[in-house]
């Protein structure tokens, strides 16, 4: 599974971060892009999914599914 944020649609609302701390990284102003390429670690799927659901702003997409 792979992820992406878009980052015209991220506003740092950071739920993403909070749900998933290992998904995602946080620039100075509290924008996130994916971690790790957007590759997420096995077992990890549903934490990504969570995120998904949780960013207010609908920012972050799969890009691939396994
Ligand atoms: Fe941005 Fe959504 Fe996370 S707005 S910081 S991708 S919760």
């Amino acid at each position: 599974m792979k992820i992406r944020v878009d980052a015209e649609k991220c506003q740092g609302h950071n739920r993403c971060f909070v749900l998933a701390p290992d998904l995602f990284v946080l620039d100075d102003y509290g924008y996130a892009q994916a971690d790790n390429d957007g590759i997420v670690p096995k077992g990890e799927e549903e934490k990504a999914r969570l995120a998904i659901a949780n960013c207010p702003e609908k920012a972050i997409f799969i890009v691939e599914e396994d």
